[in-house]
């Protein structure tokens, strides 16, 4: 079959070589000229493990192609993906549109034969309704158009393999408007149907509805946790042995237990604030007041890690050397919106300290977003005469370290354990001082 995607981040270029990697031609198209020409050369823009294999493989093959033209695209295919951002407008905390609405302006008026319009970007409840009317409005085909719904639910650091193994697929049809998309749709993910994969066929809405319900979940269990952790550390108990304990009820299950600094990046707290800002404007606003809370748990462990901090380096963070071991908002990403551990980092250089920063992979943008901090290029060098070292984001290198490792580079032997991935004991028995999160 043949298909385009529309967007080339991390979610619209996984789609776009995961759809050639089933056997399809792919055109992916972007504004950015930039964008096109890396992902043409077969470089991916960011760290994606496993996705410049897929995406060499298949442009090798002829299978997969980008571009900035929507002219091309229209006249390339009539089954048309949208995988542009929908990111939390600025001072608001509304979703902002404006690539969604504007893929749809500029794609609509070129269709000329029936043409089905897939989004796949996460967007608020009512959206997919409203622009199948307006691109029927300016397409020259019309009616022919039909605009559908299927919400991707891919984790960045494991987006092929989401894409390829989905636990799930959800379509959401004008139920208005019967079309050919589920047909359609069937016929392009047969390769993974094959697996036996749930395949559910709703309305607009509750596709829509599915993904933010989701990420509003998952947002949830993670500062339930997280709420926990701070009675935990009044008490004295261990939230990991905890989460444990309840992780083995498997109504409850283990995953997303894990307790820390937070969640962050560009889906789970922008999702949200969305999802609040929609159900307002629904009149169902006191529905969803709990994520508020979810919100404020959640940046509050941010705030906590300053102080325990402070408190680590004698009172004050003021002149104090701190390394920071973790940028990107979570491991295997270069990804640092909203990360949790940058945020850290910057609120302890407004307190006075001297803030060293490592990590893998996402130094460069680090580096764009909080110029003012110092990078280094090695656990060992960030960690020269710290006072403390903080983990805030859990890479496997970090999870690794060992007392060792760092005992003749550092000037106190203090390690703050940010996302609870070091053995305490370990650290303890070698003469540090250790603290985590929600441990005692
Ligand atoms: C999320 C959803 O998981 C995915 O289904 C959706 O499509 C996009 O949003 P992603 O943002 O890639 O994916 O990351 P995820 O693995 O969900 O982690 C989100 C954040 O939660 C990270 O900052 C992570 O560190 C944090 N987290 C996760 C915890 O603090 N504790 C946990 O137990 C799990």
């Amino acid at each position: 079959m043949r298909c385009t995607v529309f967007g080339t981040g991390y979610l619209g270029a996984t789609h776009a070589a995961c759809m050639a990697e089933l056997g399809h031609d792919v055109l992916g198209v972007d504004i950015d000229p930039g964008k096109v020409a890396k992902l043409s050369a077969g470089e991916v823009p960011f760290y994606e493990p496993g996705l410049a294999e897929v995406l060499r493989r298949n442009i090798e093959a002829g299978r997969l192609q980008f571009t900035t033209s929507y002219t091309e695209a229209a006249a390339f295919a009539d089954l048309h993906f949208l995988g542009v951002g929908t990111p939390q407008k600025k001072g608001e905390y509304a979703a902002d549109l404006r690539h969604v609405h504007s893929v749809i302006d500029t794609l609509a008026p070129l269709l000329d034969r029936p043409a089905v319009i897939v989004g796949k970007s996460t967007v608020p409840v009512g959206t997919a309704a409203e622009l199948g009317a307006r691109a029927r409005a300016l397409a020259p085909a019309g009616d022919t158009v039909e605009v559908a719904w299927n919400p991707e639910f891919l984790r960045e650091g494991f987006a092929v393999q989401d894409t390829l193994h989905p636990d799930r697929m959800v379509l959401g049809v004008d139920r208005d408007r019967p079309g050919s998309v589920e047909t359609q749709l069937r016929q392009l993910y047969a390769p993974l149907l094959a697996e036996d994969i749930p395949f559910l066929v709703t309305d607009l809405a509750t596709a829509e509805l599915v993904k933010v319900s989701a990420n509003a979940f998952l947002a949830t269990k993670i500062s339930f946790i997280n709420a926990i952790s701070e009675v935990c550390e009044a008490t004295g108990a261990d939230v990991t042995q905890l989460a444990d304990a309840l992780g083995y009820d498997a109504r409850i299950g283990r995953r997303f237990l894990n307790a820390g600094l937070g969640f962050g990046g560009g889906c789970l707290p922008k999702d949200i604030r969305a999802f609040m800002a929609r159900a307002g404007e629904l009149g169902a606003n006191q529905a969803l007041h709990f994520l508020r809370e979810v919100d404020s748990i959640n940046m509050r462990r941010r705030t906590r890690m300053v102080e325990l901090a402070a408190q680590v380096c004698g009172g004050s963070l003021l002149g104090a050397n701190v390394a920071v071991l973790g940028a990107a908002f979570k491991p295997e990403s270069d990804d640092v919106r909203d990360s949790p551990a940058l945020n850290v980092a910057g609120m302890m250089q407004l307190h006075g300290a001297v803030v060293s920063v490592y990590d893998p992979k996402a130094l460069d943008n680090s580096r764009r977003l909080f110029p003012t901090l110092n990078y280094a290029t090695s656990v060992a060098e960030a960690c020269e005469n710290a006072d403390a070292v903080l983990v805030l984001t859990e890479w496997a290198e970090f999870a690794a370290l060992k007392p060792d490792d760092l005992a003749g580079v550092v000037r106190a032997r203090v390690m703050v354990d940010g996302r609870n991935c070091l053995d305490a004991q370990q650290w303890r028995n070698a003469g540090w001082v250790y603290r985590g999160l929600g441990r005692g």
